[in-house]
Order: structure tokens, then sequence, then C-alpha cells
């Protein structure tokens, strides 16, 4: 499957008459992934044409590998090394001809990332793992930073379940901020970029706004939090229920 070059680098596509004016492209950041269970090249460049077709858009700015292995095999000593080189060989042809502005991979370790460096013929501009307060593995991260692969974070109110850990509510108190507003300050100061979910304005806008600064005592003390186990009722979801072999990456 090949894939047409990109064109028009300005505007999201036009359809039709008369449609409410949009924001310029540059103020967007479209980010998709490649399922995990997509191990092969031409299912992968379809997966990237789709989002392309159903959003309008010329071009999609970020698009990363979801995981290395299938969610059914995740974690498991399976090897998708030689698939996740097909995927990402799509990738990178996307990339070549203007359809997909950066790429990335998401929930790799080590090994993982290893495969791409060594046999890609770019890096991964960003690997985007699980990590929170009482949760950052740290190995993976500075192993990513050596070879200057950005880290983003999701789940860094740990999926909601930081808003029950009773030391963030005290040291949130004396900041006077939200526990979410300082675990995403947490995950910042920590170089990482945070990937908060919210579907409540008002946490959206809070969220927002951290422009304030832990000192570096109380830096010392979340990351000396313990492990969080228990992610409440979506626990049994692979990236939650597999979180400490991130750690031990
Ligand atoms: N790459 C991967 O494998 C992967 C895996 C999991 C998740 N993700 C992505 O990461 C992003 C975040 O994931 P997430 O939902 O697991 O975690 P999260 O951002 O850590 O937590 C979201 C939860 O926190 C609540 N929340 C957020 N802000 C709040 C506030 N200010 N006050 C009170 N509650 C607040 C939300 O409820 P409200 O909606 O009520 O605010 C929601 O229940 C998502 O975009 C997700 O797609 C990626």
């Amino acid at each position: 499957m090949r894939l047409p070059p990109h064109r028009h680098r300005t505007g999201v596509r036009q359809r039709g008459r008369r449609r409410p004016r949009h924001r310029p492209r540059e103020e967007l950041f479209s980010t998709t992934k490649i399922q995990g269970e997509i191990k092969d090249h031409s299912a992968a460049l379809a997966s990237i044409t789709e989002p392309l077709n159903k959003l309008g858009l010329d071009y999609l700015d970020l698009v990363i590998i979801h995981s290395p292995q299938s969610w059914a095999e995740f974690r498991a000593d399976s090897n998708f090394d030689k698939e996740n080189l097909e995927v990402w060989r799509a990738l990178e042809q996307a990339q070549a001809v203007g359809r997909v502005r950066s790429i990335g991979v998401s929930n790799f370790l080590k090994s993982d990332l290893h495969n791409i460096l060594d046999h890609g013929s770019s890096p991964p501009a960003v690997n985007q793992v699980l990590a929170h307060v009482t949760n950052i593995p740290t190995d993976l991260i500075a192993f990513a930073k050596s070879h200057h692969i950005t880290t983003q974070t999701y789940s860094p109110i740990a999926h909601g379940a930081a808003l029950n850990i009773p030391e963030l509510k005290e040291i949130a108190e004396r900041y006077g901020v939200t526990v979410p507003q300082l675990c995403i300050r947490y995950t910042l100061q920590l170089g990482l970029i945070a990937l908060p979910k919210s579907a409540t304005n008002e946490h959206i806008d809070s969220n927002a706004d951290v422009e304030f600064e832990i000192s570096d005592a109380d830096m010392e003390t979340l990351n000396n939090l313990p492990p969080l186990e228990d992610y409440g009722e979506d626990g049994f979801f692979p990236v939650f229920d597999k979180a400490a072999a991130n750690r031990k990456a």
C-alpha cells in the first residue's frame, strides 16, 4: 500500500459550504495510535489514512505504536521485534511523504526501544508510558532521555486513584492546589509531558493552571511514596495490571 504525498500544508480541509470558521491548523495537535494488535505494514498505513480521512486533515502531528505487543500478550515474553519494525517502517514512510509530522511509540520498554533505535532509520520522538506520582519508571525515562526520546505520561492522576492518597491531599492543601494539579505539576517538574484526561470543563481548566513550584523537599517526598497497587475498577486493564513491569524495565 502507498500513501499519496501531503500536498497542502495549511488549514483543516474544508468540505461543503458555509462551515463554521475553524481554528488555524497550526493550533491543533492531532495524535493517534496504531493499535497494539496491528503488526503489519499495510494495516499500519491504513490506520493512518483512516483518521486523516475521518478528520479531514492533511497530516497528523503525531502517530505512535500503542503497544509493543497485542493486548492479549501485553508484557508476556512473546517477541514482536520484527513486526514492530515493520510497523515502524510504515510510520517512517508516512512521515517521509508528509502525512505525519512526528512518529513515536507507547508502552515500550528498554528492549523494545533498542530494537527501533538499532534497526529503524529514525528514533522515536516520544515514548508514551504510564507514569504518575507513586509510579515513575525512572530507569526507562533516563534511558529514553539519553537517546533524545521525550517521555509522555498517560494517567498522570493515576486514572483518578491519586485523589484517594492521603499524603497527596496534605501536600496539595499546603500549596493551595488540587491533588490533580499537584500530580500534573510533579510530572512536569520531572521533565515529562503530562496527558491528563477529563470530561469536566472545570477540571480541564484547573488542570491547565499549574504555574506553581513544588519544592525540592516535597519532590523528594513525592518520589518516595510507595507504589500504588490499586487502580480501582479499571485495574484489570493490562496497562494498570502490569504497571510494575515498567519500573523493572
Ligand atoms: N498509551 C496508552 O496505552 C494509554 C493508556 C491509558 C490511558 N491513555 C491516555 O492517557 C490519558 C489520561 O488517562 P486516564 O484517564 O487513565 O487518567 P488520568 O488523567 O490520570 O485520570 C483521569 C480521571 O481523573 C479525573 N480527573 C481529572 N482531572 C480532575 C480534577 N481536576 N478533579 C477531579 N478529578 C479529575 C477524571 O474525571 P473527570 O472526567 O470527572 O474530570 C478521570 O476520572 C487519556 O487521554 C488516555 O487515552 C493512554
